[in-house]
């Protein structure tokens, strides 16, 4: 019989964690609920003591959650593990996942405390965690740079205590596949309760590595695999959960292990976190990156026309890409409309659907052809941006040769609708000083600016991303429309929106954050 590979799903909080991936409470909702479809095995909802906004989002998808165990990480602290299980202990599974470094380097200069300390800690952590949750989950930071001795010692602590999984993350990128599969080799040799528990990988991309590290371990013996979706995370990102599934599943002859995952969600699970997080996929990213399917070269096209195995390892419509096409133009009404969305894996509430239907209209006016790119973007957008606060309701733009470029602007503030007129350097400068004025946010500070078009042609529609920081925290917001302004506006004031949340959640120190 061929073993399973769980997958551990961590967009939602090692994801979430990285600069301008934040997410609110609905969004969250949204990806958990795919991650369910994708077939992921458990869900890591957040980092329940981080603020009051994770822990209010832990329990919403542990509520949420009808198949996938529901974790949240901890620190190796009482209060810590009480507060995941306050929020966890709502799902139908739920796991606390506590973790401590074990490396000289995190135990003297981050934590300040003794090798036996730690090892002490292990014991009245995840003893206290098993007697409140059947579940536990005990990770060791940094273990890739950790002394072996040291670390077989602190697994077997934290197997006699109650773990059931043991994760032993690559914390820092650094480890190559032969020293990761190598270290789990080791340890599930000759740690003597090694057999009471699941080992786990958790690998970051420092070197590019990530994903051909947790497939080594897996190679010796890790039966879960901790991953996000498109490789979002701290630095340079996770292993990708699409990149890991899609290896197991096209390489079982050589790997002879398989996932719950099912493929063919991965296209919309990947669009789903690039449009709420704004993290634009590379085009030549695997599995989902634009041209991960496309065939350029002649020599290439001849060779698929001929027999597509000669050049796909396996198909698009495995991973749940539809050839893009045409839809509608602006002939086509409701029915049409709704059945399309179900198609791309939508289904919106009646006032979504008539905001959606309206803005569908607009842009097929607009525009001669409306692709389902343009529709994934234009309810991304609409969706997204349906609890925010502060909202887009008018636009107007004075620009060309002669300045200086005037914007006039109105925004709905909590529901108040207020006007302004701003000038500028050029017209996203005059928009942006106009937001400024409106919703004043001194500390706040543009770091980027992208402009990129959803399909070909002149009329095509414009996605803008922003990034804006404040204090140390940054936030990512989206827009789309078939005027760049109006998108760049939307942008900018959902990245405001998203600050605004942020700023409830008080950044943990380093030594705490994992
Ligand atoms: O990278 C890491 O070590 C982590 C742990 C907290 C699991 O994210
Ligand atoms: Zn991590």
């Amino acid at each position: 019989m061929t073993d399973t590979v769980l997958i551990f799903d961590t967009t939602l909080r090692d994801g979430e964690q990285s600069p301008g991936c934040s997410m609110n409470l609905e969004e969250k909702l949204r990806v958990a609920a795919q991650l369910e479809t994708l077939g992921v095995d458990i869900i890591e909802a957040g980092f329940a003591i981080a603020s009051e906004g994770d822990f209010e989002a832990i329990v919403a998808v542990a509520r949420q959650c009808e198949r996938a165990t529901v974790a949240s990480l901890a620190r190796a602290a009482i209060p810590d593990i009480d507060r995941a299980w306050e929020a966890v202990q709502h799902a139908r599974a739920p796991r606390i996942h506590s973790f401590i470094a074990t490396s000289p380097l995190h135990m003297k200069v981050k934590l300040a405390m003794e090798p036996d300390a730690v090892l002490e800690r292990i014991r009245q952590t995840i003893s206290h965690a098993r007697n409140i949750c059947p579940d536990v989950e005990w990770s060791a930071e940094d273990a890739t740079r950790s002394d072996r001795d040291f670390l077989a010692r602190a697994i077997e602590i934290a197997i006699d205590s109650g773990a059931r999984t043991i994760n032993l993350p690559d914390t820092v990128g650094y480890a190559t596949p032969e020293d990761y599969a190598a270290m789990f080799r080791e340890m599930i040799e000759r740690v003597p309760n090694s057999d009471k528990a699941v080992f786990s990988t958790h690998c970051h991309n420092d070197l590019g590595l990530a994903v051909a590290n947790s497939l080594a371990a897996v190679a010796a013996g890790a039966r879960q695999v901790e991953s996000t979706i498109n490789g979002i995370g701290e630095r340079a990102g996770n292993a990708a959960v699409e990149e890991i599934a899609m290896a197991i599943k096209v390489r079982r002859d050589a790997l002879r292990v398989a996932t719950n995952v099912v493929s063919t969600e991965i296209t919309r699970s990947s669009r789903l976190v690039s449009g709420i997080t704004g993290f634009a996929v590379q085009p030549n990213k695997a599995i989902v990156g634009a041209n991960a399917f496309a065939h350029e070269s002649g020599i290439h096209q001849d060779g698929m026309l001929k027999d597509s195995s000669t050049y796909e390892i396996m198909t698009p419509e495995s991973v749940g890409l539809t050839r893009s096409s045409l839809v509608m133009g602006k002939h086509s009404g409701r029915a049409a409309f709704k059945e399309k969305l179900k198609e791309l894996g939508y289904e919106l509430g009646d006032n979504a659907f008539q905001d959606a239907f309206v803005r569908f209209k607009a842009l097929a006016d607009a525009k001669k052809a409306v692709f389902d790119e343009d529709i994934v973007a234009l309810v991304d957008d609409e969706v997204l941006r349906g609890h925010d606060n502060i909202q887009v309701r008018d636009v107007e733009i004075h620009c060309g040769t002669k300045g200086p470029q005037r914007a006039i602007l109105t925004l709905a503030i909590d529901g108040a609708e207020k006007t302004v007129t701003a000038t500028g350097n050029g017209p996203v400068d005059a928009l942006f000083k106009a937001i400024r004025e409106l919703v004043p946010h001194d500390k706040g500070t543009l770091q980027r600016y992208e402009v990129h078009a959803v399909t070909g042609g002149t009329d095509a529609q414009a996605e803008v991303s922003v990034v804006l920081s404040e204090d140390g925290r940054s936030v990512r917001g989206t827009g789309a429309h078939q005027d760049t302004l109006v998108a760049s506006a939307r942008a900018y004031v959902n990245a405001l929106n998203k600050l605004t949340v942020k700023r409830g959640r008080a950044p943990l120190r380093v030594a705490e954050a994992g």
